[in-house]
Formats: structure tokens, sequence, C-alpha cells
């Protein structure tokens, strides 16, 4: 597996004209010897992954530094999980797109349903958010979903299109073509019910109608209950590229086969 590097590398990663990436979004857990043996295993495991799959771990603000240290020779390439949508300034708490670059981030996950829920973050600021990540030369992984209601009530394309419509106005097609989205439905985040198969490409096939053009060429995760025994049959279906693994990007065990269940 190559990740990252140079451009003729960067060329054998896609598949048509897309990258397949595994995001690990370790939410907040994590502790420094743990995650040294997760990272270390990692930089292991992943010397010789699937051709053309490109592995991410979203790590908590305060490992960023452990994680440049121990990833930054190896093919996996790491993120946060949030930023601040301004660029500098009294704002207490926050952190910016140049902080998150300074320790070599490449990727920023934005408006996860967890920060939309419990921090009341709207699509507007999310939107703010992914145009602070890419003026700050970081790739915004933007996270839409709809609630267990709202699919019930039949409302899912509804919601998602009403969520990626925000970042297009927003950002621009041009922008958004340069963002991951990641469709997780927000009834299968550490709930154990995943999507099936054919539920998720659903929704991907209709984001990517939505995103024209544009969307050819982006990256569309999957997330929500993603593990080693249904990756492969998520990952086969034609629009979804990749996951964005929550619990099970915890240990190498669950996390390696995910990384490498792509045919
Ligand atoms: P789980 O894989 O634990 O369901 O979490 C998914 C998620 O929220 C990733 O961002």
């Amino acid at each position: 597996m190559v990740a990252r590097g140079q451009p003729q590398e960067r060329q054998e990663q896609r598949v048509g004209r897309r990258t397949r990436r595994v995001v690990g979004n370790w939410k907040m857990h994590g502790a420094l010897a743990r995650n040294a043996a997760l990272l270390d295993a990692c930089v292991q495991r992943f010397q010789a992954a699937a051709p053309g799959v490109e592995i991410v771990v979203c790590v908590p603000f305060p490992f960023l530094a452990q994680a440049q240290t121990l990833l930054r020779e190896s093919d996996v390439a790491w993120g946060a999980q949030d930023l601040s949508p301004h660029a500098q300034g009294a704002y207490t708490g926050e952190v910016s797109a140049s902080m998150l670059k300074e320790f070599g981030a490449a990727f920023v996950i934005v408006g996860h349903s967890e920060r939309r829920a419990q921090h009341s973050e709207t699509s507007a600021l999310v939107a703010a958010k992914a145009a602070a990540a890419l003026a700050g030369g970081l790739t915004p992984i933007i996270c839409l979903g709809e609630t267990l209601e709202e699919r019930e009530a039949d409302m899912t394309e509804a919601v998602v299109a009403g969520q990626l419509a925000v970042c297009m106005e927003t950002l621009g097609l041009p922008a958004l073509g340069q963002c991951v989205i990641a469709y997780e439905p927000v009834w299968a985040i550490g709930t154990g019910r995943t999507a099936t198969a054919v539920q998720a490409q659903k929704v991907h096939a209709f984001l990517r109608a939505r995103l024209g053009e544009t969307g050819d060429t982006m990256t569309l995760l999957y997330g929500g209950s993603v593990k080693a025994s249904n990756a492969r049959e998520l990952f086969a279906m034609p629009d979804i590229d990749g996951g964005l693994i929550g619990g099970a990007s915890l240990t190498i065990d669950e996390f390696e086969p995910i990384c490498r269940a792509f045919d």
C-alpha cells in the first residue's frame, strides 16, 4: 500500500477516478501507552496492505503529536475529529486548522452526528468548518446522515440532501470536490445495527448523483457499525469507496481486516 508520497504513487491509489479510504475515528478513546501499541501495529500491518487503499486515523487532539511521531515515516495518514471555523483569536478551547497542520494532520472530520447532536452543530457551522479546513490545507471528511425517526418517516434523502446542499452553497462545487463525504446513518452508529449494503448503496448513489460530475472523483465513505464481518459486502457496492470506522478502529485485529476488505 502506498497512501501518500509521490504523484505516481498517488495515482496508483485510484480505482477508476476515486481514492478508496478507510478512516478510523477513535472518538474520545485512547491513552499514550495503548495508542503507541495500536499505532505501531498499524505501521507494521499496513506496510503491505491492499494496494490503492489509503488508511487514516483520526485521533483526539492531545494525541496528534504522538501520531505524528509514530506515523510520519509510515503509509498511514492521520487527522483530527473537529476544528474551529476560525483561523485564530479569542475562542477558548478551540483548535484551528493551522494548529492541526503543524502536527502533520492531513484530514479532519467535520459534522459528525455526535457533534451535531451533543454540541448543536448546524449544517451552516459544519460547512464553515469544512471551509476553514480547506483554507488550512486539510481534507475535511464531512459527515451526513439521518436519525432513525427521519428514516422511518421516509425522509432520508431529504435530510442528507439538505445537509449536503448547505456545503455545496457555502463551498461551491469545485471546493466540495476536494472533500471526503461520509454517510453515517445516526441509527447505525455504535448500535451494532449496520445499514445493509443495499440501504447504504442507495444513499451513496443518491449523494453522488446530487454532486453531479464533481462526485465522479470524490471518495464517499460509509460509517456506522462497520466490522470485519460486514465491511467486504459494504465496500463491494459501486458507490461505497470505503468506511469511517468507530469502535472497530480501536483494535488492530478488527481494523486490519476492514482495511483489507476490498476485492
Ligand atoms: P461505530 O463504527 O462505532 O458505529 O462508529 C461509527 C462512527 O461514528 C464513525 O465516525
